[in-house]
């Protein structure tokens, strides 16, 4: 039964993964005062090393960056010190890890960095903070300079993450966030180098891609994208041409992986012509993650069908820290709910 699931899988000449089974990335907020990992996380992330690949929560590249109370960092050596205990508990277990680097842009708040947030072009998200009475600030315009130094810090940080003992880092570019801002026409009105165009619009996430892998190696470097616009975004006429630009671009640098960001993929896109995944399988061949309400047999029957290569759920594994066993010896899952964020380890 789901036998597809448990294949070793080579992702590349440096990292083979015990099984096609990942962890997606999903935020906590259970980070310490200082966004230094603790001994729950470290033990979080230690119990489910038996998956093939663990994602990390979004993790901070700066204090600048931050978005949600809580969140870990990866940019001081306290933080950097408590994660390679959460890498070698996984390691210990057999599995691979790789740190989610996040920066939040338009959706950070001066709440939690004391500065007006920045993103591609001054236009707010006209929503309240999740859990919270404020909303979203009006970002100010990154120039030139600033996107060259975002771009370091992400740079940073992935040095930073194979420091802690990571297998390798996924550079957030899905869900609205800053990388993502920079993709969408709704969020990009910029008229210099880094907008206006399909190649002016993905030129900070090659860039930042560009100098990540001279880094670290492309083996290490993989990414998370969401080219249907579903959350924090709204859909412009014409965005898809960024992403199957972005995505002939990102093949050549023949990365760890590509993922999809999308809460539900069985929902077919009209302007990507399918289903997020499809799009990617379409326009990208190299390893693919999918996700998004996947159950198990279903992810196992697409992994049959090559549709994918390696499935990731993000709730279930939050709510089966012994997930792999449970498919493995077929009992029933624990079901997800608002609770499970409770579940500390
Ligand atoms: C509480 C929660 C936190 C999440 N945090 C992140 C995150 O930090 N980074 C990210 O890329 N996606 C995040 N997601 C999205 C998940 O990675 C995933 O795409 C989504 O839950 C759908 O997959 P699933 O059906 O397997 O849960 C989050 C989702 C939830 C429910």
């Amino acid at each position: 039964m789901n036998e597809k699931l448990f294949e070793v899988y080579k992702l590349n000449d440096t990292l083979i993964l015990q099984n096609r089974i990942a962890m997606a990335p999903i935020t906590r907020c259970f980070a310490n005062d200082d966004l230094v990992p603790t001994e729950d996380m470290i033990k979080y992330y230690s119990s489910r090393g038996d998956l093939g690949l663990i994602i990390t929560e979004a993790t901070l590249i700066s204090k600048e960056a931050q978005g949600y109370p809580n969140q870990p960092g990866i940019f001081t050596n306290e933080q950097i010190e408590a994660w390679s205990k959460v890498t070698k508990g996984v390691h210990e277990k057999g599995g691979k890890i790789f740190s989610q680097l996040f920066h939040a842009g338009r959706l950070s708040h001066s709440i939690y960095t004391n500065r007006t947030p920045l993103a591609p072009s001054s236009v707010a998200f006209d929503e309240r903070m999740p859990r919270s009475e404020l909303m979203y600030e009006e970002p100010k315009a990154l120039t030139t300079n600033e996107i060259k130094r975002i771009i370091n810090d992400f740079v940073q940080a992935s040095k930073n993450a194979i420091e802690a003992g990571f297998d390798g880092i996924e550079f957030h570019v899905a869900n609205g966030y800053l990388p993502d801002q920079f993709l969408h026409q709704v969020t990009n009105q910029r008229n210099d180098e880094y907008g206006g165009s399909v190649e002016n619009r993905a030129r900070f996430i090659l860039e930042a891609i560009d100098k990540m892998v001279e880094a670290i190696g492309k083996n290490r470097v993989a990414i998370r994208l969401s080219p249907h616009a579903y959350l924090h975004m709204s859909y412009v006429q014409g965005d898809e041409d960024t992403f199957v630009y972005l995505l002939k671009e990102l093949e050549k640098r023949e990365l760890a992986y590509i993922h999809t960001g999308i809460y539900d993929d069985s929902e077919i896109v009209p302007y990507l012509n399918g289903k997020v995944s499809e799009f990617m399988r379409d326009n990208y061949r190299g390893n693919l993650i999918a996700n998004g309400s996947y159950s198990i047999e279903q992810s196992n029957n697409a992994i049959d069908e090559n549709k994918f290569d390696i499935i990731a759920f993000g709730r279930l594994a939050v709510a089966n820290p012994d997930l792999v066993e449970k498919i493995k010896t077929n009992k029933s899952l624990e079901t997800y709910d608002n609770d499970s964020l409770n579940i500390l380890i």
